[in-house]
């Protein structure tokens, strides 16, 4: 057998369970499909989980080993860079840029491969035996990661080497070619894998094929192919579905631009039109696909669209909040099936879990910060943001207003920061209220927030009525531009 080596790599494939520490999950909030509807019981809860994807993947085993039917990744490529996310600030949305991820890895190329190896035999642990996984690479590693998807999948299961090519339009380089696909590795898990020939992957005919599209005398289009037997093509072909089977060069899926509907801000998201291709053809309706690097939240977006189940996990916390505020706004995105028109529902329930729930300090971004102060590290603060509300109650009703905002380390923060404060909510991106708090479960019941198109964001939450008299514990959760969650627990009492 031929078989990557390098300095330090570890033989994990059989003792997965003996190498890793499975830690609990813990749930921080619930959202219900229809606002404040927790009552209807539903097997399945669509699942955002914020920590390190190896311990996450590794605490998912009891439950989810064989049972996820599309992994699709797209991890760090290894470039050397950093990669950001806009923070956009109040009402007028005016942003920062953040570092979403570094993608640098000092001890050389040993350590890439080590991470990525071993999150993929977890993969390949989680993976339904007629599962599939695609992983969405770059010329930079894509080559080394084949040989370890050989190994780990087996070389039997390799399926496609994807090619998607974009074009470049910014690249100055005239030493060399310009770069502009990306390699995407499909392998199934065994030979026994969904495949579906759905027209909606389909890809569009080239020019060249539609200007040749002629009508016969029923009407039904063909165009002339075959052999060549001197004059002209020999042979009428004729066109039985709008467009054809995929190959495995995609060339008709546009990079993201940042004017379109689906852009969240990540300079590194991908476009949900390559993850239609990918879910529709690799799985079936309410399918588990799972995404452990999930950015933005691209995947878990189409997956919710079409109908399938997901799990999404990031490290970086501004991501989760990122593909929160997008799974939220679902109804607002486009259509999966028809493109032009919006989804229109809302997602069905899903919560966020984390790996380790004690967060004492935070740290805030250089990005944040004065420049004297920043370090590269961020900055850690202890003291939280305080904020106030006001409580409007009338007989069983009640509405609860916000109406202050403090942050202690106001001096810390860059002057290009606070040239967009100009009231106290603008340092708000989100706030939740969950009116009969119970177990120390957050449900989301009200909740408002900035989303990139639509910044504004209301200050009073809508009337809740309570069916019953008694003591009920209501919580108040923010979210600032920092990513800071602050909460506050109120009691009220319903006399009879
Ligand atoms: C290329 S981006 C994914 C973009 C995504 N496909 C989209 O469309 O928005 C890679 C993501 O992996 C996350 N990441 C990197 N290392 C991770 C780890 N060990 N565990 C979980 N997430 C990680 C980064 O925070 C980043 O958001």
């Amino acid at each position: 057998m031929v078989e990557l080596k390098w300095k330090g790599k570890v033989e994990r494939e059989d003792s997965i369970s003996k190498i890793y520490e499975t830690k609990p999950l813990h749930i921080l909030d619930i959202y219900p499909s229809i606002s404040s509807d927790f009552k209807s019981e539903q097997k399945w809860q669509n699942l955002l989980i914020w920590g390190d994807n190896k311990s996450v993947m590794n605490s998912l085993l009891d439950e989810f080993k064989n049972k996820i039917s599309l992994i699709y990744i797209d991890p760090p490529f290894a470039t050397g860079s950093n990669f950001n996310l806009k923070i956009q600030i109040g009402e007028d949305g005016k942003y920062i840029d953040d570092i979403a991820y570094k993608d640098k890895w000092k001890e050389g190329l040993e350590t890439y491969l080590d991470f990525l190896h071993e999150r993929l035999i977890l993969m390949r642990e989680l993976l339904k035996n007629s599962g599939s996984i695609f992983v969405h690479l770059d010329w930079h590693i894509s080559h080394y990661i084949k040989l370890i998807m050989d190994e780990i999948f087996g070389i039997e299961n390799f399926r496609n080497e994807i090619i998607w090519a974009y074009p470049a339009a910014s690249v100055k380089t005239r030493s060399f070619f310009i770069r502009s696909y990306d390699t995407i590795l499909f392998y199934s898990k065994t030979d026994n894998y969904v495949f579906n020939d759905d027209p909606n992957i389909y890809m569009e005919y080239s020019n060249r094929v539609k200007n040749a599209l002629k009508k016969d005398e029923q009407g039904i289009f063909y165009y002339r192919g075959g052999s060549h037997n001197r004059k002209k093509l020999s042979r009428k072909v004729y066109v039985e579905k709008e467009g054809i089977f995929p190959r495995d060069v995609w060339n008709d899926i546009p990079y993201i631009r940042a004017n379109t509907s689906e852009y969240q801000g990540f300079s590194t998201q991908k476009p949900e039109r390559l993850l239609k291709r990918i879910i529709l053809s690799s799985t079936k309706e309410n399918d588990i696909i799972a995404d452990f690097f999930c950015g933005s939240g691209t995947t878990l977006a189409v997956a919710e669209k079409l109908g399938r189940y997901w799990i999404g996990c990031d490290s970086n916390k501004h991501a989760i909040h990122m593909t929160r505020k997008r799974i939220l706004n679902l109804s607002q995105s486009n259509d999966m099936i028809n493109w032009n028109k919006n989804y229109d529902k809302n997602a069905q329930r899903f919560k966020i879990e984390c790996i380790d729930k004690k967060e004492e300090e935070y740290t805030l971004s250089d990005a944040f910060l004065k420049r004297e102060i920043v370090d590269d590290k961020g900055l850690k603060v202890k003291e939280t943001p305080e904020f106030k509300t006001k409580i409007h109650q009338n007989d069983n009703r009640i509405v609860i207003e916000l109406i202050d905002y403090k942050i202690p380390f106001i001096d810390l923060i860059s002057e290009k920061v606070l040239e967009n404060i100009k009231s106290f909510s603008d340092w708000i991106d989100y706030w939740a209220i969950d009116f009969d708090s119970k177990n120390n479960i957050f449900k989301n019941m009200f909740f408002s927030y900035r989303n990139p198109k639509f910044r504004t964001l209301s200050l009073r939450s809508d009337g809740h009525y309570y069916d019953k008299p008694g003591h009920y514990n209501v919580l108040v959760k923010v979210i600032d531009i920092f990513g800071i969650e602050t909460m506050k627990k109120h009691e009220i009492k319903l006399m009879q």
